[in-house]
């Protein structure tokens, strides 16, 4: 699985429906069906830690690469090092980057299914699958997974988020209106083209919205937004705009936040915000995908 655009909501609900049938089955095990490799050269807490969690609760067995420690430091390139790992005889390699395309350029090199786990501003298409089952569990639209009706808003670093770009893709491919929320230089009129509205004004749609999905400004990637102060006065979640979202509507972020700047610490704690409720599901939509992928 390299990302959501095209995947097609069959496909997408699918995983969905299979990963909520292991939220009842978390014992379910297709042990003997070899390992997963998570080959990680970017870093990562959740990503890499949930398809551990998620490979494991399958019984199958899980190793680990990353830059720091490998032969990359000697020179090796990223495509070999990848092709290396595939012929130890892998189920599966789940890869991230920093660099979009990686993904889908060792599926062009190796016979075992790839799982794209975050590439560059690319796509991070299980990070879009939670989100999306997060927001259907919240909004109790778990039986079908429609969202037809449901109003989002992506808030924040849009141009360098591959989680924005999966989560466009799937929830509107699922019914959602999703609009991205930003000042221009971070939300570029050029996004609608991803199936989204564009929006710079988060005071003017806050009361409207059924979630918000904060994304943190990622200066490793170039984003600069000037003053802190002046970019959490207009795009922060804070406890006043957290008061005027309207009953039911909920907060996600994918994490890792940064509080005080696109998430004030008393809405991550509030009752509203379902940041580890993405985490929980995480686990079981990873087990969804790795078990698609075994079968494949
Ligand atoms: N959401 C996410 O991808 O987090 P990590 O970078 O910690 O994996």
């Amino acid at each position: 699985m390299l990302g959501l655009g095209g995947a097609g909501a069959g496909l997408i609900r699918g995983l969905l429906r299979r990963a909520g049938q292991f939220r009842d089955d978390a014992d379910h095990r297709v042990e003997g069906r070899g390992v997963v490799a998570n080959l990680f050269f970017e870093d990562s807490t959740r990503t890499r830690l949930s398809f551990s969690v998620a490979a494991r609760r399958l019984g199958l067995d899980v190793v680990d690469l990353t830059s720091a420690g490998s032969s990359m430091s000697k020179g090796e390139s990223i495509l070999d090092t990848a092709r290396t790992v595939a012929a130890m005889g892998v189920a599966v390699l789940v890869v991230r980057s920093k660099q979009a395309g990686v993904p889908k350029m060792i599926a062009d090199a190796v016979e075992c299914p790839i799982i794209n786990a975050g590439d560059g501003r690319h796509e991070h298409p299980t990070q879009g699958l939670l989100d999306i089952y997060t927001l259907a569990e919240a909004h109790g639209r778990l039986d079908g997974f429609d969202l037809s009706g449901l109003h989002v808003a992506i808030v924040g670093d849009v141009v360098n988020s591959r989680v924005a770009r999966s989560d466009v893709a799937g929830m509107t491919a699922l019914g959602a209106r999703v609009t991205c929320v930003g000042p221009p230089e971070l939300v570029p009129v050029s996004m609608e083209t991803l199936g989204c509205g564009v929006a710079d004004d988060l005071d003017g749609l806050i009361e409207s919205v059924d979630a918000v999905v904060m994304l943190r400004v990622q200066r490793e990637r170039g984003a600069e937004i000037g003053s802190i102060e002046t970019y959490h006065r207009r795009y922060a979640m804070t406890v006043d705009r957290l008061g005027r979202m309207k009953p039911g509507a909920i907060v996600m972020h994918p994490g890792p936040m940064n509080r005080g700047v696109e998430i004030d610490h008393d809405v991550a704690e509030s009752g509203r915000s379902v940041v580890l409720r993405q985490v929980t599901n995480g686990v079981r939509v990873r087990m969804a995908v790795l078990e698609r992928c075994l079968d494949e």
